[in-house]
């Protein structure tokens, strides 16, 4: 399933987006602009703002609120993508250098800030309190989420439930958001915008999860490195799958080897992957994910047919396969 099919069907919506984006970004800082320039120059998969608008139009209307929501959802995720390859220490994103790389750490948290910032102040601008609400609260979760992460990396003994709450906060609170506020401003019943909500939810779960699984698959092209997030000490569901398999001897070889390991040591990476494989932990994972997938579909049932609502459908088929 490709989403350039899906995209086609909201294409001029996008191009709105777009044009909202470069409008509000725009700066006297030269040095802004350059780095500015650098992210718009080579875009994402913009799957935030796509869910918004075919989750808006499969539900009501889509108006200039509408817009303002999808192009809020994608600084918001640029802004905390900024900051996440600061906290990860990534050096590829998109197949290409990421700024902190080509510019500097600073640069990247900063730009970041000002992205966050941006797209709060276009928010504003809506004078809507509702809409405001739906994203601060998905990025207060999403500081949550990554310090939590943090913490558990630290202890190193993340349970599947932890996991579940970090992706939860991290990811899928975007995603409620981007779907919610959208399904909102399309003029539609507080019923609809929960059962929307809840597709999100779900998706989110399933979109980190499927991430999750590249960093063990060194064969996909991803665009961004492999192993990142073993290095980091990032224990994610194919790992915590993986050791709920293994003999009790063999799994805390494993966690200790991961907690004296150096980060520099790229051995690390490629023993894990092949623990991984050896009990299973990504089918697992996929399987997991699968199910998150068919609770997104189950959760459209009361929306009314047509065809957004079977592209919604398609995006969840997506999630569940993609490879980048
Ligand atoms: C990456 O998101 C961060 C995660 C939540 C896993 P995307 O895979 O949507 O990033 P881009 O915008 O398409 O590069
Ligand atoms: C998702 O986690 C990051 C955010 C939601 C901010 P990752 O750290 O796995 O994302 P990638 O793999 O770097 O895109
Ligand atoms: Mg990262
Ligand atoms: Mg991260
Ligand atoms: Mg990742």
């Amino acid at each position: 399933m490709e989403l350039k099919i899906i995209e086609e069907s909201v294409k001029d919506d996008i191009e709105r987006v777009n044009a909202l984006i470069i409008e509000t970004l725009s700066s006297k800082v030269e040095f802004l602009n350059s780095i500015n320039s650098y992210l718009l120059s080579n875009k994402g998969k913009q799957l935030r703002p796509v869910l918004s608008l075919v989750a808006a139009r499969a539900c009501g209307e889509v108006s200039k609120k509408t817009i303002c929501c999808a192009a809020v959802s994608e600084m918001i995720h640029t802004a905390t993508l900024l900051h996440d390859d600061v906290a990860d220490d990534s050096s590829v994103r998109r197949g290409a250098p990421t700024v902190q790389t080509m510019f500097s750490p600073a640069a990247s948290v900063l730009s970041g800030d000002y992205w966050l910032s941006k797209a709060l102040s276009l928010l504003t601008r809506e004078n809507d309190p509702n809409i405001l609400a739906f994203f601060t609260k998905a990025v207060e979760e999403l500081s949550e989420g990554e310090l939590f992460q943090m913490q558990k990396a630290s202890s190193l003994d993340t349970t599947e439930s932890d996991y579940l709450n970090i992706i939860t906060r991290k990811t899928s609170s975007l995603f409620v958001a981007s779907v919610a506020s959208a399904v909102y401003s399309s003029g539609t019943s507080e019923k609809i915008i929960e059962a929307m909500a809840g597709y999100a939810y779900n998706l989110g779960i399933a979109f980190q999860i499927r991430d999750d699984i590249f960093d063990y698959m060194p064969e996909l092209n991803t665009g961004k490195e492999s192993g990142a997030d073993i290095c980091e000490k990032k224990i994610t569901l194919p790992l915590i799958l993986a050791l709920r398999g293994a003999p009790e001897s063999e799994k805390l070889e494993m966690i200790k080897d991961i907690k004296e390991s150096d980060y520099n040591d790229k051995s690390m990476a490629a023993r894990t992957i092949e623990f991984v494989k050896r009990f299973s932990g990504t089918d697992l994972a996929q399987n997991t994910l699968t199910e998150y997938c068919d609770f997104a579909v189950n959760s459209l049932e009361i929306i009314k047919e047509s065809q957004y609502k079977r592209d919604l459908a398609q995006i969840a088929n997506y999630v569940g396969t993609r490879v980048l």
